[in-house]
């Protein structure tokens, strides 16, 4: 069975990277790494791959930034090439960034003309086209204002087998009309990705170099356009971290969007003058990884950051109205928050005693494993 695994963006190579080890075990599945080249950068990808042990992506695209429509677009017309001429059986897609919808779309639209029966799989070859699986199907921040938001939508309402990481997954889907059988829930796979690598984790020193105490330092990362695209929300968010880290130090590895419009803004020096706040690159997943393990508090508005501090039972303030991820707030150790209160919400944290980390059901590292099941008896 012929398997591309679509990646494009940062946090979909810890998506993939648990799939394709698992898979690449089993004589029935020759998994292929699909590269859109959304993120490029040697620190936003390649590391990724290294810490991740994937080999080099068998098939770049290369298709770089650019408007929404420029980059969908683009990924489109791309991988329709490839799915023409390698026709794969099985299209995997991971969470919900521009490339996932764009391959999603492609691949549910091709139509192989020289092939009448696609190998490995017992349907659906009505279509002549290879089937597609979203894994991390079904979350829903209810925003539409997000772009992630739609790819979502599109994604799951096109997909032919959905890969839920939580109960809320199914609910949303099933209320939006998707037929129950296609539906199936398969756990978290990123911590399928922190379990493998977690002995790499607790070795590195990322926190030590950085002159930081475990347990007295908190881990901040932002990227989402509502927070750092306009300079009145970005400055405040600015102001805020400034005042918090004479409280508690801080490491803020930089995401190019925040870097670039940091400096288009002019509040760079603001940050980066301030004692006790460590601006770095952005850290390769092992590096990243150790800081999180490490830290006293996050504050994100990252996805993924929500769900593994919830998984080690970190405080986790996300600066977003809404999140795809609710059972990191009724189940994990995850709470939103409003800029305006970020300050008085910190304090909170340092006050308080550690949450205990919580078990949520099926985010266990087993979630590849429970994919190949599903796979192994669809064939
Ligand atoms: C994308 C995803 C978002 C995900 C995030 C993780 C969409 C709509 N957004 O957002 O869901 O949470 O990745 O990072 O798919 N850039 C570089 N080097 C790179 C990549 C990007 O310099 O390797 C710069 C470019 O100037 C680019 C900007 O960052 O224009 C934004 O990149 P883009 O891929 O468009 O979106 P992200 O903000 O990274």
């Amino acid at each position: 069975m012929l398997i591309h695994l679509i990646c494009a963006a940062r946090p979909n190579f810890m998506k993939v990277a648990p799939l394709y080890h698992a898979l690449k075990e089993e004589a029935w599945a020759e998994p292929v790494i699909v590269h859109t080249g959304q993120h490029y950068d040697v620190n936003m990808s390649d590391s990724f791959f290294r810490d991740l042990r994937l080999p080099e992506p068998h098939i770049h695209l290369g298709v770089g930034s650019g408007t929404h429509a420029e980059q969908t677009g683009r990924v489109m017309m791309a991988y329709e090439k490839v799915l023409m001429e390698k026709q794969p059986d099985l299209v995997i897609v991971v969470g919900d960034v521009n490339s996932t919808v764009a391959c999603t779309l492609a691949a549910t639209k091709v139509h192989y003309s020289t092939l009448s029966q696609p190998n490995g799989l017992k349907e659906p070859t009505k279509y002549n086209r290879p089937l597609v699986a979203h894994l991390e199907a079904g979350l829903r921040s209810f925003d539409r204002t997000m772009p992630e938001e739609i790819n979502r939508l599109v994604t799951d309402a096109l997909a032919d087998m959905l890969w839920t990481p939580s109960p809320d997954g199914d609910e949303n889907l099933l209320r939006e009309g998707v037929a129950a059988e296609k539906i199936c829930r398969v756990g978290n796979i990123m911590i399928d990705s922190l379990e493998m690598l977690r002995g790499s984790i607790e070795s590195q020193t990322a926190f030590k170099e950085l002159n930081l105490t475990p347990g007295e330092y908190g881990v901040v990362t932002l990227h989402r356009p509502s927070n750092v695209d306009s300079p009145g929300n970005l400055g405040r968010l600015c102001r805020s971290l400034t005042g918090i880290c004479r409280e508690v130090p801080l490491v803020f590895p930089i995401h190019p969007r925040t870097r670039k419009n940091l400096e288009h803004f002019g509040l760079l020096s603001t940050v980066s003058e301030s004692n006790g706040l460590h601006l770095v690159e952005p850290l390769n997943y092992i590096r990243f990884m150790n800081l999180v393990f490490n830290c006293r508090l996050a504050i994100t508005d990252s996805g993924g950051i929500q769900e593994e501090t919830s998984y080690l039972g970190i405080p986790c303030l996300t600066l977003r109205e809404n999140t795809e991820r609710p059972i990191t707030i009724t189940q994990g150790t995850n709470q939103l928050c409003k800029v305006d209160d970020l300050e008085d919400k910190v304090a909170e944290i340092l006050n308080g005693s550690r949450p205990k980390a919580k078990k949520i059901e099926l985010w266990d590292g087993k979630t590849a494993q429970r994919i190949v099941k599903i796979l192994k008896n669809r064939r």
